[in-house]
């Protein structure tokens, strides 16, 4: 695959990032990522720690040349020893989501990385732009795990192209070759791939997760914040996740305000999360979710992606491409 003049500048051979999914992409998935020529990325979500981050750098082997490190914001005004740990691992790129709160931006350049944010529309992005992240993440509301969920991904990247200079990556159900070959035609400088990725051996998702995930079609997912007031985990309002339905979910959709002013339910939604059972328990998917029927190593699918990506681009660019071709490549 050509690339983009992004990812070639970032000195890649695919135009693929992992999103840093905090429990799920940990040192061995960043490192099969950057082996298959993208941008693998650690995550550290609403748990991470120093500590867990300074156990997963030992796990990025084959160490890689270019990788980066994602946290979220508010976890480091929690504890700021987390971007000190990540800066010091000297990554191209260091991602912080989930804030407009921007003195991150300037410590990640003093580190000599690029900074990226996750946008979710055309004035989102005005703001990241004007207080120096370097890449946008345009992130549309099928995306999995947590996220502001006001725009779909092409409208949402067609938005942050139109209103900022800098390169701008697609997130939000992009698990396809076709999802991938629209987001480039349309401009992204890359994808940056959540859900596909996390069934892959190399991740960390724990094997009942990765079954859930196998077996999930593209509507089994819900957008909750129900695991977060059970769990007390200070997300705010505006980003709820985008999970696999279940029995928790269902229990309690539409009665989020009635499980938020009551303490004993809390606890039981937490000590159903605590079971790790995807029948009560989270597992963060977006709706790209249905195009996961094994779980295959990250190569795999990258390769798969970008290889049918291209075939898809190229018959555009040869004139050929007509509606009775879209059933021909995933
Ligand atoms: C399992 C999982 C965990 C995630 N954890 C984080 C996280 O810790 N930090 C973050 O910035 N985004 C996180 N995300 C969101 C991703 O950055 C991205 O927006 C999303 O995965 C893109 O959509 P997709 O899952 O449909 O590819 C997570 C997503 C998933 C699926």
């Amino acid at each position: 695959m050509p690339g983009t003049p992004w990812s070639r500048r970032m000195g890649l051979s695919v135009p693929i990032v992992n999103a840093p999914m905090g429990g799920v992409a940990g040192g061995r998935l960043a490192a099969a990522v950057s082996a298959a020529g993208g941008l693998g990325m650690i995550g550290m979500g609403s748990t991470g720690s120093a500590a867990a981050l300074e156990y997963e750098l030992t796990q990025l082997d084959p160490a890689p040349t270019v990788f980066g490190i994602g946290m979220v914001g508010w976890v480091l005004e929690r504890d700021p020893a987390l971007l000190e740990a990540a800066l010091a691992a000297r990554p191209a790129l260091v991602s912080v989501g989930f804030t407009e709160e921007w003195a991150w931006v300037d410590r990640v350049h003093a580190a000599g990385a690029a900074a990226v944010t996750q946008v979710y529309d055309a004035d989102h992005a005005r703001r990241a732009a004007a207080a120096g992240v370097d890449v946008l993440v345009a992130r549309g509301s099928e995306g999995g795990g947590h996220g502001e969920t006001r725009l779909g991904t092409l409208a949402v990247l067609d938005a942050v192209l139109d209103a900022v200079t800098v390169p701008v990556l697609a997130a939000g159900g992009i698990a396809t070759a076709r999802g991938l070959a629209a987001v480039l035609a349309a401009g992204a400088a890359g994808a940056w791939l959540g859900t596909c990725l996390s069934a892959c051996p190399e991740a960390l998702t724990p094997e009942p997760a990765r079954a859930a995930l196998v077996r999930a079609r593209a509507t089994d997912t819900v957008v909750t914040r129900v695991f977060d007031l059970g769990q007390r985990l200070p997300w705010p309002d505006r980003y709820p996740a985008r999970v696999l339905a279940n029995e928790t979910t269902r229990h309690w959709a539409e009665r989020e305000a009635a499980l938020s002013g009551d303490g004993a339910a809390r606890d039981e939604v937490a000590a159903a999360a605590a079971t790790g059972d995807p029948r009560r328990a989270p597992v963060d998917a977006g709706e790209g979710v249905g195009a996961l029927t094994r779980s295959l190593p990250a190569s795999e699918v990258i390769a798969a992606l970008c290889d049918g990506a291209d075939r898809l681009l190229g018959r555009w660019t040869g004139g050929t491409a007509t509606t009775a071709d879209s059933g021909a490549t995933r």
